[in-house]
């Protein structure tokens, strides 16, 4: 990927492979905060966020997707939404967005890996776009897809994962006011390796559940499948809740890194479903969470 194209998307990149995204690179968008939304914590860093990520399409290390992903291109870019609603077709980036009003949340995010971050999210809630499409009573699920394509995706040429990406989530929680749909944080343009454009955010869930780099959204009957229950179905499960008393095989889910934090103060105990018990426990509440994980 030349430096032509590289120019072409904006970026402040210097030569592909060592393009550095500065936030001031970065569109601003007009976000003021919702109060009721936001994690009275320290906030990770901007350079933290975005340069320790997980998005395989990019690489398996932590500063690939910052390195490799500065070339994708997320103009233009359009999301399909289909399956069981009145409402179905192919849209643009542009008309997916305008009714909807941007605002500031700052969310927790646990990885499954152990390590955890506070971010200030731009976004919208999920459940707004979706009534825009009249989801049918069949509509048990949600089920999103990310952009296949190898040539922008250098990860998607090896085979650590089924491409692409995929993941769901049951429709009670894709319509809770948690639930988030991400295209900033720090007030700015979501940067590429965080997920541009489009990405889910789930808070009190695993991030793996948080989507990236959307471009399909479907309303299915069935349990949709999810990219790491595919590769690793004992490890990873679909409903994915933090929750610090059922460990993952391999290591303690119990306690957790924070990232940037100081030596003493990083390790801090899991909160069972991230801190967020209070506004989605009773969306699990006849559920054995050992067996539902
Ligand atoms: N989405 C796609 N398409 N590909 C991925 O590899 N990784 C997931 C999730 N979404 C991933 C993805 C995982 S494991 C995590 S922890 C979060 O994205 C990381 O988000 P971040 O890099 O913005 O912190």
């Amino acid at each position: 990927m030349g430096a032509a194209a590289l120019g072409a998307v904006g970026v402040a990149g210097t030569a592909a492979g060592k393009a550095m995204p500065e936030a001031t690179a970065l569109a601003k968008l007009r976000a003021p905060r919702n109060a009721r939304f936001v994690a009275d914590e320290t906030q990770t860093s901007f350079e933290d966020i975005t340069s320790y990520n997980n998005f395989y399409e990019f690489g398996t290390g932590k500063a690939d997707p910052q390195r490799n992903a500065q070339a994708l291109r997320t103009r233009p870019w359009s999301v399909t939404i289909g399956g069981e609603a009145g409402v179905t077709g192919r849209y643009t980036l542009e008309d997916i967005l305008k009714p909807h009003a941007l605002e500031e949340r700052v969310y927790r995010m646990r990885c499954v890996e152990r390590w955890s971050m506070v971010i200030p999210w731009v976004g919208f809630p999920l459940a707004d776009l979706l009534r825009r499409f009249q989801p049918t009573s069949k509509a048990k699920y949600v089920a999103f897809t990310t952009l296949h394509d190898p040539r922008q995706m250098p990860g998607q040429r090896a085979g650590w994962l089924e491409w692409p990406y995929v993941e769901g989530l049951r429709i009670d929680e894709a319509m809770h006011p948690l639930t988030l749909l991400a295209v900033g944080l720090y007030g700015r343009v979501l940067p590429n390796q965080n997920g541009a454009p489009l990405r889910l955010v789930v808070p009190w869930k695993y991030g793996f559940k948080g989507i990236k780099s959307i471009v399909a959204i479907h309303f299915t009957e069935r349990q949709p499948p999810t990219s790491w229950n595919l590769a690793a179905p004992d490890e990873y499960g679909f409903y994915a809740n933090v929750n610090p008393a059922v460990d993952h095989p391999r290591w303690s889910q119990a306690s957790e890194r924070r990232i940037g934090a100081s030596l003493f103060s990083a390790t801090r105990p899991t909160l069972p479903f991230n801190g967020y018990a209070a506004d989605v426990a009773g969306l699990y509440r006849s559920m054995d969470l050992r067996r539902w994980f």
